[in-house]
């Protein structure tokens, strides 16, 4: 017996296929499996088991299929197929039962003293009342109260566009959007800057490399303003035009206390029959008294940009020292005494810019303005550094909660 459980167990080919015969040999296979079994004490031998058994290519149940079943005569097959099926189930069985043993072992060591035996029955139980105290570990105490997280608040930015964009919506302006990486047809051409203009050097543009090979018009960049969110509305629709077009814009600017290499703008266009510089001013005046008070005054300077004719830079009365240019005793710092502060860029669109989105420019008319989200919170809220927008720290946002 001792010698038997030493010498690993192969499965042997039958010459002799009678019952007495048969039986003899599921014997010896039942005899090693149970040793075998009994060996296994940890996982992986478990699965060293349980492959040398059941493994599809070389497992015992294979072999026996193999060499039994298969190689029987004609006449004994249904008594050794009888046979393998029912040493199958029984070696199935044992495989799970030694799983179930391990994992009774793991938890409670002291249950299964020695050679102790556990009936598949107690296994069964164990493994249910396992599972439902792993179940009873997960569950969750709905009646404690929850994890507050903080709700957040809009971002000063995205607050000040929201209030400028919803001064044009109650104008009547609806809103646009536009891609931020633009062809330089849309960010340049289009509005009137012909290649090479020097024009294009006060936009500080952000090219994206290794456009070289495709012609100008199609290059990439950055867009260095929300202006081509104008042609992009004019090539999708006729006159009547009334859009606002917020969003984010960029320049190759050295980062201080008032530049950015990103910011944010409005940009807006009214284009209709018999527009005139009288629309566009009174519509800024009422944009900037809705923005800063109503005793805000503008003034509207001359001023150049390719897509506009006449153009203008559009100044409002210095909301620090009431346009006075003085305060606190002195200079006022902010407007340089000078009681003006320069806000945003407007004109009449240049007829050349309606030749390029096929509208009629000697039936219709209109005018276009561009913002800067930063400059106006910046003056909304007495920001003194432009970089405080973009480093998230909580403490200056919370102050806009
Ligand atoms: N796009 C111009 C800029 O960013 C601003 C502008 C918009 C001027 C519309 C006139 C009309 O500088």
């Amino acid at each position: 017996m001792t010698k038997r459980q030493n010498v690993a167990y192969t499965v042997p080919k039958l010459t002799d296929y009678s019952p007495e015969a048969l039986e003899k040999a599921s014997r010896e296979l039942i005899f090693a499996l149970e040793e075998e079994s009994k060996a296994v004490s940890t996982e992986s031998e478990w699965k060293a088991f349980r492959d040398r058994w059941i493994a599809r290519k070389s497992g015992v149940v294979t072999q026996i299929n193999d060499l039994w079943l298969k190689a029987s005569p004609k006449n004994t097959k249904p008594e050794v197929g009888q046979k393998v099926n029912h040493l199958k189930k029984h070696i199935e069985g044992m495989v799970e039962v030694a799983h179930k043993r391990l994992l009774f072992r793991a938890v409670a060591p002291t249950e299964v003293s020695g050679e102790a035996e556990v009936s598949a029955k107690e296994f069964d139980e164990f493994a249910k009342g396992l599972h439902k105290s792993r179940l009873l570990a997960q569950a969750i105490d709905i009646t404690l109260p929850g994890i507050r997280r903080p709700l957040g608040t809009e971002h000063p930015i995205i607050k000040t566009m929201n209030e400028i964009v919803s001064v044009f919506r109650n104008l009547g302006y609806s809103v646009e959007e536009g891609p931020e990486i633009e062809t330089d047809y849309y960010n340049f051409e289009a509005l009137n800057f012909p290649p090479n203009h020097p024009a294009r050097d006060t936009q500080d543009t952000l090219f994206i490399a290794n456009q070289e090979s495709k012609p100008l018009r199609d290059r990439l960049l950055l867009r260095t303003h929300t202006s081509p969110v104008q042609i992009r509305t004019m090539e999708k629709m006729q006159p009547p035009v009334r859009v606002v077009c917020p969003g984010k814009v960029h320049r190759n600017d050295a980062p201080d206390a008032t530049h950015s290499p990103i910011f944010h703008q409005v940009e807006g266009l009214a284009v209709d029959t018999n527009i005139t510089f009288c629309d566009l001013k009174g519509t800024l005046d009422h944009a900037m008294k809705a923005l800063f008070g109503s005793s805000v005054k503008t003034r509207f300077y001359p001023s150049f940009f390719p897509f506009t004719e006449p153009s203008a830079d559009v100044q409002i009365s210095c909301i620090f020292c009431g346009g006075t240019g003085y305060r606190d005793g002195g200079r006022c710092p902010n407007c340089k005494a000078s009681g003006w502060i320069e806000l945003l860029g407007c004109g009449m669109v240049d007829p050349n810019v309606y030749g390029f989105v096929n509208y009629d420019s000697k039936k219709v008319s209109g005018f276009a303005f561009g913002m800067g989200v930063e400059r106006i919170a910046i003056l909304k809220y007495g920001v003194d550094d432009i970089q405080l927008f973009f480093q998230g720290d909580v403490r200056f946002l919370e102050q806009f909660a």
